[in-house]
């Protein structure tokens, strides 16, 4: 089936096929200069001082919990309202996650005061996600982090260029992590970048990326160098020069799609505000966000209604999803047996809306008008 309205739109034009066409044409299409350019790029958007370029942003994380030496024995503050990749991670490197709850259906990020009464003499990091790009309350994270010596690691998949009192999220805590997922504000297909303000872990990233392999085929291709060492058990973390030179082009777009992404919401809030039995998460967020999504949560029903809620969206031709599942009800996590109120309320109780730059308003009031009619009659 089609939708009316889809869940997200894909916002690639001619310039990215042109990008790609240029690349293949350039005969070197693995990692190489337009990685160097989208890293040279992300630095200076990001206002940080390292990017690593990576496959996806799984392999971000994973290397991060590398540069924060988390290993066997170590506990790991993290969400369970997140996709898999925020927790698995923690597991790569043989560590223990300790589920946190969030605050609420306002508020969809890690509770500071859960993160503190977690913590043991194990810990070793917090796994911060920025959910649907707004900021997670760094300023109270950040000091549990010092006062208990803690790495932080910014999970900052939904907030390009989102920010926090100025700073850009994933600049606020050790390393932070974005995808280039297809549905992400910036698409490849697949892809990653790993930022940081510390030298050593962007040196360590560089060369774990690549098998920890002392130099790089296009280096060895252009006789910079001769041979490698390999100083590090490393993996293939590494992106290509085709799904760079997309994301460069993405990148190029990317301020100008989350303005738009900012109206459309502004219009959401407008409509929504005024239907009886739901929330909007963030609704009094005055920073600047990338609209990742748009959760709504519903109040005073049932998590089998709120599936009803869905389906008749659906039979509308309204594309709806759910942000997320809870990590710690997954098999794989159960025995970890932990209660989370505020984490299961939301996870039976969350919509996520259509959002894309070119959502119309006439699009937006028949989402609000149609979730009006079937929440309120
Ligand atoms: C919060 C979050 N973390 C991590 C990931 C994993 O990203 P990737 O698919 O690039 O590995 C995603 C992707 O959906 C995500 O939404």
């Amino acid at each position: 089936m089609s939708y009316k309205i889809p869940l997200f739109q894909l916002n690639f034009g001619e310039e990215e096929i042109q990008a790609v066409t240029e690349t293949i044409r350039s005969k070197w299409i693995s990692i190489g200069p337009k990685c160097e350019e989208l890293e040279h790029l992300f630095e200076e958007m990001f206002h940080v001082n390292y990017a690593v370029s990576v496959s996806n942003c799984t392999d971000a994380l994973h290397l991060a919990c590398l540069l924060c030496e988390i290993g066997v024995g170590d506990e790991v503050i993290c969400p369970s309202l997140t996709f898999a990749a925020s927790v698995n991670c923690i597991r790569y490197v043989g560590a223990t996650p300790v589920f946190c709850d969030i605050i609420g259906s306002e508020h969809l990020n890690l509770d500071p005061e859960d993160i503190e009464r977690k913590i043991t003499s194990k810990t070793k990091a917090i796994i911060v996600v920025h959910m649907a790009g707004f900021p997670a309350k760094m300023d109270e994270i950040m000091s549990i982090a010092k006062k208990y010596e803690l790495k932080v690691i910014e999970d900052s998949c939904h907030g390009p260029l989102s920010e926090y009192k100025g700073k850009k999220l994933g600049t606020i805590g050790d390393v932070g992590c974005f995808s280039f997922f297809s549905n992400k504000n910036i698409s490849t297909g697949e892809g990653g970048m790993l930022i940081t303000n510390n030298e050593e872990m962007a040196n360590r990233a560089k060369l774990l990326r690549s098998h920890g392999m002392t130099t790089m085929s296009y280096q060895r291709a252009k006789g910079h160098a001769t041979s490698y060492d390999i100083e590090n058990l490393g993996y293939n973390f590494r992106m290509d020069d085709i799904r760079a030179s997309i994301a460069i082009e993405q990148l190029k777009k990317l301020q100008v799609d989350l303005d738009k992404r900012v109206a459309v919401r502004k219009r959401y809030i407008e409509k929504l505000q005024q239907i009886k039995n739901l929330v909007v998460p963030h609704a009094d967020n005055q920073e600047f966000v990338s609209n990742y999504i748009m959760p709504i949560v519903l109040e005073n029903c049932t998590s089998d209604y709120r599936d009803e809620v869905r389906a008749k969206l659906h039979e509308a031709g309204i594309q709806t999803s759910m942000h997320y599942p809870a990590i710690h009800r997954f098999s794989i996590y159960k025995e970890h047996n932990v209660s989370l109120p505020q984490t299961e309320y939301v996870t039976g109780h969350e919509i996520t809306l259509p959002m894309y730059a070119a959502l119309t308003n006439e699009d937006i009031d028949f989402i609000a008008e149609t979730l009006n009619k079937i929440l309120n009659g």
